[in-house]
């Protein structure tokens, strides 16, 4: 194998060619086969990580700490209210501090800038939990369950609806470029992600065979899709009073059975979670309540259809998280 994954941070997808994106796939669907017949795979036995979590989490701190007990590694978990991150200590000391002790860090926070800081003044790995503009390891599970669904990743179509401005849309789009997939953000216009990524996304596309397009248009820009893909319409770290345009300028974009068959009959819906579908939490009930709506981003209906693989798409997140820790601590680099 002509990757070089050992050492590397992992903070988006842009730094990672089509082949290594590849070869953390083809580990993922092994340690995940390997986990399914109860094959141990503690080869990272005596390494500990530190988790730094600056936003909440399920999935992704599931994942990491599951995955790194099943490498055999040891796990420290800090949010922000026990860690002096910032507050107390700068970001280039907690760097030079953690990797001291650590392994391997994972931060979700908010900038690019900070994740960026630590791994420059870090020694050892740093990993990407979700920024306010990338999202990577979100990336591995959705190729996985895409590639597991589908069949195929090259020529896939992918349509996103709705904020392809932020971490999600951004993060979809450098996705589909890089593996020659054809990427769809049908959103108002002020949605669209930035000029400056698109135009760099385009540079992968022409290596790839990828397409970008960018549509306000739902029916255009959903027919005959593969994969149906939506976020929450406000993301963590923004104020509450977004709500209110939100709603008006993304309820037009909100994923429905008409979307879905409009999109056709093997198609896929995928959500990275939690979402918005049902009056089941405290902000979905306070907010559907407040502006009378049932649902945002997607409908209860199509979230629990035939066509809803989110949960296959959650598992996938602990497996690929498993492989790229694996990879980038270099568990397998003499195989
Ligand atoms: N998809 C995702 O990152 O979920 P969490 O916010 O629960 O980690
Ligand atoms: N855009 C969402 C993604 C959550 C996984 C957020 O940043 O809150």
């Amino acid at each position: 194998m002509s990757v070089q994954l050992k050492g590397r941070d992992f903070l988006t997808l842009k730094d990672f060619t089509a082949e290594e994106i590849e070869y953390f796939l083809k580990l993922s669907a092994d340690l995940k086969d390997k986990k399914k017949k109860g094959i141990p795979m503690d080869v990272l036995r005596g390494k500990n990580i530190v988790l730094i979590f600056e936003k909440t989490s399920t999935r992704t701190r599931c994942s990491f700490e599951v995955a790194a007990f099943d490498l055999g590694m040891g796990v420290t978990y800090l949010d922000p209210s026990v860690s002096q991150i910032g507050k107390k200590e700068s970001i280039a000391d907690t760097a030079r501090v953690l990797s001291r002790m650590y392994d391997g860090i994972e931060y979700r926070g908010y900038g690019q800038s900070i994740v960026e800081e630590l791994a420059k003044c870090s020694d050892v790995p740093v990993w990407n939990g979700l920024t306010n503009e990338y999202h990577p390891t979100q990336m591995l599970a959705d190729l996985l369950t895409i590639q597991e669904q589908l069949g195929r990743l090259k020529g896939v179509k992918l349509t996103y609806m709705g904020d392809a401005r932020y971490n999600m849309g951004n993060s979809l789009m450098i996705a589909c470029a890089k593996m020659g997939m054809h990427f769809t953000a049908c959103a108002p216009k002020r949605y669209f992600p930035d000029e400056a990524l698109i135009k760099q996304c385009e540079e992968y596309a022409k290596e790839s065979g990828a397409t970008l397009r960018f549509t306000e248009d739902v029916e255009e820009g959903t027919k005959d899709v593969d994969v149906i893909y939506t976020d929450v319409w406000v993301s963590m770290g923004e104020p509450d009073n977004v709500w209110v345009e939100r709603i008006k300028d993304l309820t037009p974009y909100r994923v429905t059975m008409d979307v879905m068959k409009n999109a056709g009959e093997n198609a896929i819906f995928l959500h990275c979670l939690p979402s918005y579908h049902d009056h089941k939490t405290t902000i979905g009930k306070q907010i559907g309540e407040k502006y009378g709506l049932s649902e945002l981003e997607v409908t209860d209906e199509v979230f629990e259809s035939s066509y809803s693989r989110v949960f296959d798409e959650a598992e996938n997140r602990m497996h690929t998280i498993k492989a790229m820790m694996a990879a980038t601590l270099g568990a397998f680099e003499n195989e």
